[in-house]
């Protein structure tokens, strides 16, 4: 009797332990393991309980076998209710810790901004884009003949040490001048012509304004009756846009061989409105492309009537552009990768 007691007793303090047990858990890894000890394999509590059998008197066996599987059937369903339980609760818990605070500032990417240069081309092509020009972007490596020969500079010209070409062979060299372009939009394309032609030019050059690598924007119209007037007119609207409404311009004789006349054009000084300053050395007066009418020789190499057409042409120095609207004063600083420098010019 006395036996039967103490394995009743067992009972209800295992029935408590685990009740209690249970209650201090504090997560599906705790459950698991507290599962492990009193409910799961030969060696659980409730199994060691069950084995007790095995010393009973037969008639007690029935009564007790039937109480420990009432434990057992109540233990499985409160280890699964808790498992339920504890689930709900770390998944709340993920929720927490997971949780984005919308409101929180985002990181700050930096955006990087367009080169000097380029933003001069971008504004260049819009300008003359306005104006009817299309573009026509040639090759950086030429023949002599495009580059020379066919712009009236034949071998032995004296204007070749003009520009100090870096050749490749005796027949290609780098393009020391978008000018080259003109040539090939020439023989493929006849009359009304109007192209804009930026691009990068090579000349044994080095100092603080000048760089054996540089950009140009050539521009070309060929059509009937065009004289150095469409020229200047035109150049006047381009200052206005590019330095500002009140800027003019001013042609000096020059020379090149594939124009004729030659003029070097000069805008009145934006800085000081031509009264004279540093900029403009206090002469009034800005440098800012060379260009004329077209050659007659030129058009007559492209096998273009000179007697029925006429033209003109422009070149632009687009870092020379550069450093005058953003006051830079060595070209060096537009080729290196200082940030410190390029950040500052930030047009949109
Ligand atoms: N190609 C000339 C230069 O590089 C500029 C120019 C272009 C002059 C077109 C006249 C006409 O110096």
């Amino acid at each position: 009797m006395q036996e039967k007691n103490v394995l009743s007793d067992n009972l209800s303090s295992l029935k408590a332990k685990i009740e209690t047990g249970l209650e201090e858990l504090k997560s599906s890894k705790e459950l698991y393991e507290f599962k492990s000890v009193y409910l799961e394999g030969k060696k659980s509590k409730i199994s060691e309980l069950m084995k007790e059998m095995r010393n009973m008197a037969a008639e007690e066996r029935a009564g007790y076998g039937k109480a420990v599987n009432e434990l057992k059937t109540w233990a499985i369903q409160r280890f699964s209710e808790m498992e339920e339980r504890m689930k709900e609760k770390e998944l709340q818990q993920k929720y927490e810790s997971e949780k984005i605070d919308l409101t929180l500032p985002g990181k700050e990417t930096e955006i990087g901004n367009l080169h000097p240069v380029t933003l001069v081309i971008n504004q260049l092509v819009d300008v003359f884009a306005g104006m009817g020009f299309e573009v026509y972007e040639g090759a950086e490596i030429e023949n002599d003949y495009y580059n020379f020969t066919a712009l009236n500079t034949p071998k032995d010209h004296p204007a070749r040490d003009m520009q100090d070409t870096f050749y490749l062979s005796p027949e290609f060299l780098l393009r020391t001048q978008t000018s080259a372009g003109q040539i090939h939009v020439m023989e493929k394309k006849k009359p009304p012509i109007k192209i804009l032609s930026p691009g990068r030019v090579f000349r044994s050059d080095d100092d603080a304004t000048h760089s054996p690598m540089f950009g140009q924007m050539e521009g070309l119209v060929v059509d009937k009756g065009i004289t150095l007037c469409d020229l200047k007119g035109m150049l006047d609207m381009f200052v206005q846009k590019v330095f500002g409404e009140g800027t003019t311009t001013r042609l000096r004789p020059s020379y090149f061989p594939f124009t004729e006349p030659s003029v070097e054009v000069d805008c009145s000084c934006f800085a000081c409105g031509g009264k004279g300053c540093n900029l403009c050395k206090g002469t009034g007066w800005i440098e800012i492309l060379g260009a004329g009418v077209v050659n007659k020789r030129v058009l007559e190499n492209c096998g273009i009537d000179s007697e029925e057409y006429s033209g003109f042409a422009f070149g632009i120095g687009l870092e020379r552009i550069a450093m005058l609207k953003y006051g830079i004063n060595n070209i060096k600083l537009l080729f290196g990768s200082d940030l410190r420098v390029l950040k500052q010019i930030n047009e949109k």
